[in-house]
């Protein structure tokens, strides 16, 4: 994990990081709050129509996992908990944030929007089937890990699509190239755009070790499970489980022994137990209305 000092560093070096979303700042400080009415809670939200018109398509959409039809934002409001919908909610304005024509190139044609939205999918139904009560944690931390590629994209355009692109024709890891060209990654940028916004240090950390990395060690983190399930969803969302004849040993999301150890083992010792289990996730997602708006 960096250090406060060190993130404050690479925002120096990068340039101004964009600000935080109005409404995020203002569901933050309320649902911070002990015993907020969810009547306060609705009417504030609701200001914001199209804010509220994406956190139902999310919460409905297949990738969200719910078995229940949410219709209103008071529904989602008493099923999903005041947490869980701010959870949402700050990952609904985060992405928005970032999502503009200045980065359409990597959300749309380099398929970082498709990325992610597996990602969060995956790290939601992961957190759910192992009950880890993360409260929509998993899925925003999944649908935001890889924020710090716009941040870069958008603020270091020439540079640092000569690197993205640099990765892509060598074949390495784009965060390796980062950290070799630039002396840091965009799961640094992430972090420090998490922090500089004050989010919560749970997700900060998880945006901040979604890669295997020597240096960040997910037991000292916030919260080492959310990290856990948001590695081991980043790698399976790159993986293909309908391969025939796939060997779980050669997937990396199975056999990420750092991040399974932070989770309850019970049926899941095994790649391929664990194989199988992503398999179903990856099986849910075939076909479901992705949640793009
Ligand atoms: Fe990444
Ligand atoms: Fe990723």
């Amino acid at each position: 994990m960096k250090s406060k000092k060190e993130l404050d560093k690479i925002i120096a070096s990068i340039g101004d990081l964009p600000s935080i979303p109005k409404v995020v700042a203002q569901v933050m400080e309320l649902t911070e709050k002990p015993g907020v009415p969810v009547s306060e809670v609705s009417a504030l939200i609701e200001q914001d129509m199209g804010l509220t018109a994406k956190l139902l398509k999310v919460s409905n959409s297949s990738y969200y996992g719910m078995r229940q039809v949410i219709g209103t934002l008071k529904l989602a409001l008493v099923i999903l908990g005041i947490k869980e919908v701010r959870n949402i909610v700050v990952g609904i304005s985060v992405m928005d944030t970032l999502k503009d024509p200045s980065t359409s190139f990597l959300l749309n044609e380099e398929g970082l929007w498709d990325h992610s939205a597996s990602v969060a999918s995956f790290s939601k139904k992961l957190g759910v089937q192992l009950e880890l009560d993360l409260q929509g944690e998993d899925f925003i931390a999944g649908l935001l890990h890889d924020i710090g590629k716009l941040v870069l994209w958008k603020q270091m355009p020439d540079e640092y699509e000569e690197i993205y692109h640099a990765a892509k024709e060598q074949e390495v890891p784009l965060f390796q190239l980062e950290q070799q060209e630039l002396g840091f990654d965009h799961a640094d940028i992430a972090a420090a755009l998490a922090a500089s916004w004050s989010l919560p240090d749970s997700l900060t950390d998880a945006l901040s070790c979604h890669h295997p990395h020597d240096d960040r060690t997910m037991a000292d983190c916030a919260n080492p499970q959310l990290c856990a399930v948001v590695r081991i969803a980043n790698l399976a969302a790159r993986e293909d489980f309908q391969l025939d004849g796939a060997d779980p040993e050669s997937y990396a999301s199975c056999t990420e022994e750092v991040a399974w150890g932070q989770l309850p083992s019970a049926g899941l010792e095994t790649s391929q137990q664990r194989f199988d289990l992503l398999k179903q996730f990856a099986d849910e997602m075939v076909g479901a209305q992705q949640f793009a708006y």
